[in-house]
């Protein structure tokens, strides 16, 4: 018997081996910023970070300033950068957790200036370029020059870099993915020369796996270092190492006649006389409920299918004729048995989602459990 209704099993070794085989794919000096936001994509963002600094990475990334002073309690010496766009209030926060700062406009530049000189710290600071993906960013490259210009004459503030984010990185085809990338080398080849020790960085997970060319100074890799695939298809083609497994057990084993019914709604029934396991897990853990009537789960070693609604508790397996399991048998919902795996890319192409969004929406109710292998 599990001693847990859920768990998600993290396997810190993985996130490690996954950042080493990152690093050496990194051209030239590059380093490896991990983002550890969302909870380091629901796997923690403390242990992610511990395993990310040992195998190498330089820097944290997260999104927010309270996730900056959560990470810095954890990590008193990583250097940090807060990607987002952040309040006044806010930014007090982020510099005060010493996090590094997204800049994209002269007010804000200010604003990190004041609060710096109020807090006694000179806060380093990185212009982010909008090369095209359109949400945060100064998009006009004369107007990111200037405002590099201004920061790094302020004595108030620190110019540390240069970035920019890609939007369709993940595409394999695509050619805006080259569009962005040559927008940001040019500005980049120009500034560069005026602002030695310029950290010039813009790769996430699926540039820094498909374009050297993207790598400059630092890439910055979040997916990939919990060992999901970028592109969305299976991590190991790609030597990525899944950290993370969904766990649960069968709670209860029923005897269902055709035409019984499991579950609100009563949305499936029974064809024929099988066994029906309910396990105690359901949407309020992060098990969505578009999983209802679809996708599958690992018992005893075998793929049994989820059927009738996911509840907030609950989730239904039709075990099959045979299927009479002993109640108190683990189930995998995300993760290996023996040869059979159900990968976090497979839930998430059942939900006609990403696999980001699998892991994210893994809720707290639900114990991590760390392992290192
Ligand atoms: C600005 C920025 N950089 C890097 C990343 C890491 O992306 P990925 O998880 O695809 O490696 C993210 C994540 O969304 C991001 O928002």
């Amino acid at each position: 018997m599990s001693e847990r209704r859920a768990v998600a099993v993290v396997d810190t070794g993985a996130i490690e081996r996954n950042c080493v085989r990152l690093r050496r794919e990194l051209s030239g000096e590059a380093e490896l910023c991990v983002v550890v936001k969302a909870d380091g994509y629901g796997h923690g963002a403390a242990q992610a970070g511990d395993a990310a600094l040992a195998a190498g990475a330089t820097m944290l990334a997260v999104a927010s300033a309270g996730e900056a002073r959560e990470l810095r309690a954890a990590h008193p010496q990583a250097p940090l950068l807060t990607l987002g766009a952040l309040t006044d209030a806010e930014l007090e926060t982020a510099i005060e957790a010493r996090s590094e700062i997204a800049v994209w406009r002269r007010e804000f530049l200010d604003a990190v200036a004041h609060h710096g000189r109020r807090l006694g710290v000179r806060p380093r600071i990185h212009v982010k370029y909008d090369t095209g993906m359109g949400r945060l960013g100064e998009r006009d490259p004369r107007a990111v020059a200037e405002l590099t210009r201004a920061a790094a004459a302020s004595d108030d503030v620190e110019l540390a870099g240069l970035w920019t984010h890609f939007a369709t990185a993940d595409d394999a085809s695509s050619r805006f993915f080259d569009e962005q990338l040559a927008r940001f080398e040019e500005l980049a080849r120009e500034l560069r020369p005026e602002h030695p020790g310029l950290v010039v960085h813009a790769a996430n997970s699926a540039a820094a796996l498909r374009a050297p060319a993207s790598h400059f100074d630092m890439v910055r890799c979040g997916i990939a270092a919990y060992g999901l695939d970028p592109f969305n298809a299976d991590p190991r083609a790609r030597e990525l190492e899944p950290a993370l497994e969904l766990r649960s057990y069968v709670a209860a084993v029923r005897r269902f006649d055709e035409g019984d019914g499991a579950g609100y709604g009563q949305t499936w029934r029974a064809p024929a006389a099988t066994w029906v396991a309910t396990l105690p897990i359901g949407y309020g853990d992060g098990v969505r409920r578009g999983l209802s009537n679809r996708g599958e789960v690992l018992v005893a070693g075998r793929r049994h299918p989820i059927v009738g609604t996911v509840s907030m508790d609950n989730v239904t397996l039709d075990l099959g004729p045979d299927g009479a399991i002993d109640p108190g048998e683990p189930a995998t919902l995300i993760g290996a048995q023996g040869e059979e795996r159900i990968l976090c890319e497979e839930v998430a192409a059942h939900l006609a989602t990403i696999n980001y969004e699998v892991v994210t929406q893994i809720s707290p109710r639900v114990p991590r459990l760390y392992v290192r292998s």
